[in-house]
């Protein structure tokens, strides 16, 4: 049996690279695309090492319009899973032109490259900043798109209109999967994330004050109208968000997608406070977080968490792995880059 062969663009960054392990896992032939901006090549060693079987690796910045149609010529591809971007919101507010030209321009590029080449599917990395701070929790898909906070936000709204545009008139089919909080890393601790710098994301900032990296956490508001006062999150285990782009992959290969363009929450269901991640954190870890309150963070909202019962539902997919794995993994990753 001929294997489908998909694209994973930003295949060597946090979601893309566990996203290659599973894509592998279950038989597809994958090739990875990336720019190196925010990753490094240690990561296929690392993808490699975990599956056994190397990925086609090819340098590329999908900014590179030229480029990106010759590697489309040059390849037979069936699907593309579109991760590469840039995702840091305080960055994007100061810097909002990089953040329109790498996420948007690259993605024109990439949907140019797809349709002239006929390679009909996508996977759209979206996210559940997309409601901004929804009016009813759980969130559904039907909840409305509300005015971006910041460009980075904006670019993945505007991402998933450019997309639903082009599926109207171009013989696209395409998913967004809507991604609640990305958290964990694999097992193996042979991938994970990798933040450059100070961690903006409370994880990372969480594994490294565990670590003496940073001496204390700061949490950001106890004033929030939730039960102890920190605001509320849906934490899911990056191994269970890699499983939902296998599940709607399928679905565009099989041809069950109810329409050109659809949307699903991905999440566990399940609100976490601040506070109950860093106990948790410390419980099942057995590790001390040293945190103060601080006042909230500029641009956060009070509380997000899915509804996933259409993802449940269309893509038979649902979490398996609960807040403890994720904290543990996470965990265990960091202690490997000590
Ligand atoms: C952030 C982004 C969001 C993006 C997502 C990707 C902002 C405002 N939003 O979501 O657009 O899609 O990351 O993962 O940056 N916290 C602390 N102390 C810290 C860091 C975070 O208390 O040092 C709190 C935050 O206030 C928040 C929660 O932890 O309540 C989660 O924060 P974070 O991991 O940054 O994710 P979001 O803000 O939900």
């Amino acid at each position: 049996m001929v294997k489908n062969k998909i694209l994973v663009t930003g295949g060597l960054g946090f979601i893309g690279s566990h996203t290659v392990v599973e894509l592998q896992k279950e038989g597809f032939e994958v090739v990875i695309i990336d720019d190196l901006s925010n990753t490094s090549l240690e990561v296929l060693d690392g993808i490699t090492a975990i599956t056994k079987i190397k990925p086609e690796f090819v340098k590329l910045d999908l900014k590179e319009k030229e480029q990106v149609e010759s590697f489309f010529e040059s390849q037979k591809i069936d699907g593309v899973i579109h991760f590469a971007a840039s995702k840091a919101v305080g960055e994007s507010v100061q810097q909002p032109l990089k953040y329109y030209e790498n996420n948007i321009s690259s993605l024109v590029y990439l949907l140019e490259a797809m349709t002239k080449n006929k390679v009909a599917h996508l996977i759209f990395s979206s996210s559940c900043t997309v409601y901004g701070q929804a009016d009813k929790l759980p969130i559904t898909e039907d909840a409305p798109v509300k005015k971006a906070e910041s460009p980075y936000g904006n670019t993945k709204q505007i991402g998933e209109e450019i997309i639903n545009d082009v599926t109207k008139t171009e013989g696209l089919t395409a998913i967004a999967l809507r991604y609640f909080n990305p958290i964990g890393a694999h097992e193996s601790a042979l991938i994970g994330e990798l933040p450059l710098g100070v961690p903006q994301n409370l994880i990372p900032f969480v594994t490294q004050t565990a670590a003496g990296i940073r001496e204390e956490l700061s949490v950001f508001g106890n004033d929030y109208p939730t039960p102890d006062g920190t605001a509320v999150r849906d934490y899911i285990h990056v191994v269970d968000l890699a499983r939902a782009h296998i599940s709607a992959l399928r679905r565009l290969l099989e041809g069950s997608n109810k329409s050109s363009m659809e949307y699903f929450n991905i999440g566990t269901g399940k609100g976490s406070s601040v506070l109950e991640v860093i106990n948790t954190f410390q419980k099942v870890n057995q590790k001390e977080v040293k945190y103060k309150i601080v006042d909230r963070r500029e641009g956060d909202i009070t509380a997000a968490y899915a509804d996933t019962g259409l993802a449940n539902q269309e893509l038979g997919w649902k979490a398996e792995l609960g807040l403890e794995e994720a904290l543990t993994s996470a965990w265990k990753w960091q202690l490997k880059q000590l």
